[in-house]
């Protein structure tokens, strides 16, 4: 025997200002596979979590509402606990960023890194509302795009035309806070010297461990260079106050991943269940790892790394990122139904399913992953229910009624059971690596072995028989026994089956206990131990979703605050455009682009072809044969993809939120709107 493995599991921490949804979930359901299997093998395994309670969303959202942003992260830190709660996901400790350790913590690593030269400071000009009296992160100024012209546009990249640049570059830039004209302000910023790090970063890169696609982008960031980390913002900020600067505050990504320590310390000081030193301290044995999603890797793999090694603390063993969700083949959007928070989903579904589901297509690669609700439902179905489930309810029966409840004491013949053994150490080692979908698509190719077993045993046949009645007793004691063998397998995934399963038997379940059989044992009558997913169920989520999802991430009070109303016109000015009914001849997906579609629009003679920002809100097939209105005397455009000659009219604030005007049944293409 080994001794057990000393393991502190993260997964990326929930920004405080909004609800958990599906696409969150997959990374908490997988590191609490990850973190279930290693308990049940006996190993320490403590798994932590935390709100990420900072920064300039929070803050405002908790003005918007009128109320503290302590009152807000705190009513947010119950709903997030409860959600990951109802989906078995079981952290060890769940905390938030705002806390006393957290602040210690930021404090000591910060100060350490600056005692050791890794923290400059630099003059640098901003764009700031005269009105809010606050300097403006990139996503809360819009304006219009410095390569296209395309109006209402975030500071930091163009939904049109994809440029991205400064939000200094941006024309008529206008604070999403409070609509005001922004101006340009110096502050002093502190820095976090990243460079210093770059030998260490790139060994670690080379050492081999490293998911490839995460080597990869690691190095691509080296061949661009690696730059200081702007780690200060000014007063006001919702975050801790840097200690020896007064009114500046650290960047809310400073102190969210020292929130894994700072709630692994509220842990240990709590529970005395570990020692933190033991898991921190440089040269520790202890293994630390920590579960993101692809878009938050720099964060995890350059600053964070860099972080710990210039503060004297232990670096973490691995970071394993997973890709992203996608439902139905698209991004998860509120109109469609398929922004699904996690709340909706409990409302209608069993976390359990889910669960499978992520585990039947999670590989330890960081590809993305499609949720399709018929696929999920007919996967569950047939596997869960129709494969795993189903040996039990066609053996128990006869064990129940034939044999007193008992299973038999001695097996004549093994060779199933000695099969679905051996298989114990190859699962725990996909297991060990993240590879589920393979453990799960063996599972479940055991799963079909037994079935066929029990079908072509026909233990009913035999039973009619009283002559047969020790056969029908083996048939299904092994039946039984290959089950629980199934079931202990499968425990890390769908803890709450495991559990009613574990009633069943009679049993408890660790992973060793697949080593041993259950012979001579009484079971529990046997009861419906899964219910299969119905559509109709699916079908309601989708419908509960369309109005509960959260809407855009960007709130102010009213449009109008927003995007206030441009200056006065003449109507000389308004009639310079020249607005047609178009008719959308054809639409379709344009090769490389993200966001564009090529309209082919009739104006009831000519075709005009103009490409539209509308890909995120549209599928091209439901455009065509529908009249809009356009721009038809707008100088054509050369874009990467073409020439675009005029432009369609829409409202809203972009991506699935966007609406394209609709004229009334009986206007004519090319018929002018004025
Ligand atoms: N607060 C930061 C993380 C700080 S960690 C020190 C953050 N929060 S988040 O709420 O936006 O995301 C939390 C986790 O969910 C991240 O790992 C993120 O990648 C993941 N996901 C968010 N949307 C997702 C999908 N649609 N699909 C899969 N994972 C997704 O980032
Ligand atoms: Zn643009």
């Amino acid at each position: 025997m080994t001794a057990p493995r000393k393991i502190l599991v993260t997964n990326a921490l929930p920004y405080a200002n909004g609800p958990i949804h599906i696409g969150h979930m997959l990374g908490y359901i997988q590191a609490d596979i990850w973190v279930r299997f290693q308990k049940l093998r006996g190993n320490e395994c403590h798994f932590v979590c935390a709100d990420d309670a900072h920064g300039t969303p929070i803050m405002l959202k908790a003005k918007q509402l009128g109320i503290e942003p302590e009152q807000m992260i705190a009513e947010m830190n119950q709903a997030h606990q409860a959600d990951f709660a109802d989906f078995h996901v079981a952290f060890d400790n769940y905390h938030s960023t705002h806390s006393p350790e957290n602040r210690e913590l930021a404090e000591l690593i910060y100060t350490r890194l600056r005692d050791h030269g890794y923290i400059k400071t630099k003059t640098i000009e901003q764009l700031f509302d005269p009105e809010q009296k606050m300097f403006l992160p990139d996503r809360f100024v819009k304006g219009d795009c410095p390569k296209c012209g395309a109006t209402d546009q975030y500071g930091d990249n163009c939904d049109v035309c994809g440029a991205t640049y400064a939000p200094t570059e941006l024309k008529n830039p206008k604070s999403a806070v409070s609509g005001a004209t922004p101006v340009l302000r110096e502050s002093e910023h502190y820095f976090f010297d990243l460079p210093a790090f770059e030998g260490m970063l790139k060994a670690w890169t080379r050492s081999g461990s490293l998911q490839d696609e995460m080597a990869n982008k690691l190095n691509e960031w080296f061949e661009s260079g690696l730059q200081r980390w702007d780690i200060s913002r000014d007063a006001p900020y919702f975050g801790f106050e840097i200690p020896d600067a007064p009114g500046k505050y650290f960047y809310v990504w400073l102190d969210a991943p020292i929130g894994y320590m700072g709630s692994f310390k509220n842990y240990c000081d709590r529970t005395g269940a570990a020692d933190f030193d033991t898991f921190w301290k440089v040269g520790s044995e202890a293994e630390v790892y920590h579960f993101i999603g692809k878009d938050i890797i720099y964060f995890h793999s350059l600053f964070w790394p860099a972080m710990l090694k210039g503060a004297d603390f232990r670096q973490p063993t691995n970071v394993w990122a997973h890709g992203f969700i996608t439902v139905n083949g698209t991004k998860m959007s509120k109109s469609k139904g398929t922004f699904v928070m996690a709340r909706t989903y409990l409302d209608h579904l069993d976390p359990d399913y889910l669960r499978y589901y992520f585990a039947a297509k999670l590989t330890s690669r960081i590809d993305d992953l499609d949720l399709n609700l018929t696929d999920f439902a007919q996967r569950v179905n047939a596997d869960l229910v129709g494969k795993v489930v189903n040996i039990a309810s066609r053996c128990a029966g006869f064990i129940q009624k034939k044999f007193d409840g008992k299973l038999k004491s001695e097996l004549a013949d093994h060779s199933l059971l000695d099969e679905f053994q051996a298989a114990g150490s190859e699962l725990a080692t996909l297991y060990e690596k993240r590879e589920f979908s393979r453990a799960m698509r063996d599972i479940m190719a055991l799963a079909d072995k037994a079935n066929f077993y029990i079908a072509e045993k026909e233990p009913w046949q035999l039973a009619k028989d009283p002559e047969k009645l020790d056969e029908v007793h083996e048939i299904c004691s092994i039946g039984i026994n290959l089950f629980r063998l199934l079931m202990i397998y499968l425990t890390p995934v769908v803890p709450a089956l495991a559990e009613r399963v574990q009633g069943f038997l009679n049993d408890s379940f660790n992973w060793d206990s697949h080593r041993e059989l259950l012979l001579g044992h009484a079971i529990e009558p046997f009861k419906a131990l899964l219910q299969r997913i119905e559509m109709e169920k699916i079908e309601a989520m989708i419908e509960d979703s369309k109005t509960q999802a959260p809407t855009s991430a960007v709130t102010t009070n009213g449009e109008l605050e927003k995007d206030p109303i441009s200056a006065e016109i003449q109507f000389d000015d308004f009639a310079k455009i020249d607005l047609r009914i178009a008719l959308i001849a054809n639409a379709e997906h344009v090769e490389g682009a993200d966001k564009l579609l090529k309209l082919t629009l009739d104006l009831g003679g000519e075709t005009r072809q103009v490409f539209a920002g509308i890909k995120s809100a549209y599928a091209p097939e439901k455009l065509i044969g529908q009249h809009t209105v356009m721009v038809a005397n707008l100088a054509p455009r050369k874009m990467r993809f073409g020439l675009s000659e005029g432009m369609v009219l829409a409202a809203g604030p972009g991506g699935e939120d966007l609406w394209i005007l609709n004229p009334h049944d009986g206007a004519k293409p090319g018929m002018r709107v004025k």
